[in-house]
């Protein structure tokens, strides 16, 4: 029995880095069968990449969208694999498990790369990167994640792509899960390529990635890709020429992120999309202060993406039990991914408001009180 047939049934709501809560017109997009040379799919792919150009604050006389099938990782890869000059070397910025993945692209494709790893609290500093390229000439490129999903905290990409661009190099940046979300000009922060994914905040399902390039920094690319189907290069120029992929696509899910696509404009584009996410982290946040829960950046570094949270060192608290009874009570919440700390993490990223957000609030005090667990607010704690 497929469970939209039981009587008030509703799905968990996921405060997730994705895949995230997606609204019912978006999923229902996806109930038909579309051929991938039907002129009415070509037409859907070219209106999803002029969308997203304008999303990155671009136009399409300079950038370009190309859509890649797979997970954000394979848009990454892709980018990495296919623009770095086949002599070229790669500059990256890590502050966490998100920057490593870019090194480990690097590795697996024996590309000659410099690393700045910066512990995961803090934010990588500009003029360090503007250090590291006068130090080494050799640098073609750089690639730094923008929203560090493994803490919540937003990069400084605007500062370094004004240094990338000074000096003449390229910049990749991994804005998986803050594209569409966290307003950037792409163009003026002298980005090149900037990657994200269906599933991430412009809502759609998962299924595909993208990268928005620029296209004279493309252009210089035909024949770098060191894979066959994640080629940047041949994947454009096939889009350019026929409008289709030159493997099979995600007919699916790009159905479903068109229709994304209509609602963020109807939303308001970026920016309203981006005070709703605000709105859930300020509400959320200041709940989970009140309950005595510490977040793990302070406020100053934290984006309005996602939040860390240390695990609270009362001797009741087991993450599994926690997440279980949340997850009992139609919620789902997110294991940690910082290195050096107990964390666990609530998204604010999908349909999701903020009354969501205060009904999640009020299911984690109820699990609390359950697991007999009082925690001492930050304000009382001082007073002890
Ligand atoms: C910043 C960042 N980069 C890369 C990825 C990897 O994406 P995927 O799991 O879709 O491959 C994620 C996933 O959350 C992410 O947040």
């Amino acid at each position: 029995m497929s469970p939209e047939t039981i009587p008030g049934w509703k799905d968990r709501i996921l405060f997730t880095p994705g895949p995230l809560t997606t609204s019912r017109t978006v999923k229902q997009a996806m109930l038909r069968d579309v051929g991938s040379r039907d002129t009415e799919f070509i037409n859907i792919v070219a209106d999803i990449r002029r969308r997203l150009v304008e999303c990155a604050g671009a136009t399409t006389q300079d950038y370009t969208t190309i859509p890649i099938q797979g997970s954000g990782t394979f848009g990454v890869e892709g980018v990495i694999s296919s623009v770095v000059p086949p002599d070229g070397k790669l500059l990256l910025v890590a502050n966490g498990a998100y920057g490593k993945r870019l090194v480990q692209i690097a590795r697996v494709h024996r590309i000659a790369h410099n690393v700045i790893e910066v512990p995961e609290n803090q934010s990588p500093d500009p003029s360090s990167v503007e250090s590291a390229l006068l130090e080494d000439p050799s640098i073609t490129t750089l690639a730094m994640v923008h929203c560090e999903t493994t803490t919540g905290m937003i990069n400084p990409v605007e500062a370094v792509g004004s240094i990338s661009q000074k000096h003449g190099k390229r910049m990749i940046v991994d804005a998986m899960s803050s594209f569409g979300a966290v307003p950037l000009n792409v163009p003026a922060a002298g980005i090149d390529y900037i990657v994200s994914s269906a599933n991430k905040c412009i809502e759609g399902v998962p299924g595909f990635s993208f990268a928005v390039c620029r296209k004279s920094s493309l252009e210089e690319t035909p024949g770098w890709a060191r894979t066959l189907s994640l080629d940047l290069y041949a994947q454009w120029q096939g889009l350019e020429k026929t409008g289709q992929f030159r493997f099979t696509p995600a007919t699916h899910s790009m159905l479903a992120f068109h229709q994304a696509l209509l609602e963020l404009e109807m939303e308001g584009g970026v920016p309203a999309r981006a005070e709703r996410y605000r709105r859930n982290h300020a509400v959320l946040l200041m709940g989970m202060i009140q309950l005595g829960f510490k977040p793990y950046l302070p406020p100053h570094q934290q984006g309005h993406i996602i939040t860390s949270f240390r695990s609270p060192s009362h001797p009741r608290y087991d993450f599994e039990i926690f997440y279980r009874s949340l997850q009992d009570r139609g919620y789902v919440i997110y294991p940690g991914k910082v290195s050096d700390a107990d964390c666990f993490r609530i998204g604010h990223i999908g349909r999701i408001f903020e009354s969501d957000t205060r009904d999640l609030l009020a299911a984690i005090r109820d699990v609390m009180a359950e697991m007999k667990m009082t925690l001492v607010p930050p304000a009382s704690e001082n007073n002890d």
